[in-house]
């Protein structure tokens, strides 16, 4: 993909079916139809067909799932893989998200085997990085953040790297309503596509889309999108209420 802006709603655990159709339709009535911003709704398993279908006319509107199995199928009772991702119209994944790390004790090797899975079923995947607040007050968020990207970054070709969108997302911001400042996410982001040009080269680094997300929210996207190497955000709390989630779609 060539970098482009992104808005992209988590609601992780959150919804019921109607609430779900409803939040869809009272986010896509509020959008114009002609910018050039991706925006990607990111519902429950349960309720991805419905949203994908109900996005299917929508301009520049994708569909996304949470997470994804590293197998392509078979006895895995309570999983979902990739292809069943790609077959009710579903086009990102998340991999890597900070809540799969740290609740489901997911590492890079179960990350590289989600990906592949993803892109063998036409998946775009939006793979999450990011430090904790005792890592950031030891000095070792960079650290962290290039492990994080060269453990499974070293498994894709080039090629395959432009599939993906990477997802900053430092772990003491998420759902704690404490944001990082516009100038530690500008850092970041500048020093992920440096590590990614290290990786592979600076035209891939220059054209990979970068999200910031943790607290993201309709009063601090305007700051944090006008950042030169931020392309979009990753929202989980405020994506759940249709206005602020458009709010966040116009702050660029
Ligand atoms: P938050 O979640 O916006 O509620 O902090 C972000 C995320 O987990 O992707």
């Amino acid at each position: 993909m060539s970098r482009k802006k992104i808005v992209a709603g988590n609601w992780k655990m959150n919804t019921s079916l109607q609430e779900a159709k409803n939040l869809v339709e009272r986010i896509t009535e509020q959008i114009n139809e002609f910018d050039d911003i991706i925006k990607i709704i990111i519902p429950p398993f349960p309720y991805l067909e419905a949203v994908a279908g109900l996005l299917s006319n929508k301009a520049n509107f994708y569909s996304g799932a949470q997470n994804c199995h590293t197998n392509p199928g078979g006895a895995f009772t309570g999983e979902v893989s990739a292809n069943m991702l790609s077959s009710v119209g579903c086009n990102y994944v998340l991999i890597g998200h900070s809540e799969r790390r740290q609740y489901f004790k997911e590492k890079d090797a179960d990350f590289v085997l989600k990906i592949k899975e993803a892109l063998k079923h036409n998946l775009h995947p939006v793979f999450c990085i990011g430090e904790t607040i005792h890592e950031r007050k030891t000095d070792n968020h960079f650290k962290i953040v290039t492990e994080q990207l060269t453990n499974v970054l070293n498994q894709f070709s080039l090629e395959e790297f432009s599939r993906f969108v990477l997802a900053y997302e430092p772990v003491w911001a998420i759902g704690t309503g404490e944001t990082a400042t516009s100038k530690q996410a500008q850092e970041m982001h500048a020093f992920i596509r440096s590590v990614v040009t290290d990786i592979y080269d600076s035209t891939i680094a220059n054209n990979v889309s970068i999200l910031y997300g943790g607290s993201c929210n309709a009063q601090n996207a305007r700051e944090l999108f006008a950042c030169k190497d931020v392309d979009g955000g990753l929202i989980g709390g405020a994506s759940l209420n249709a206005d602020d989630f458009c709010k966040i779609i116009f702050s660029f």
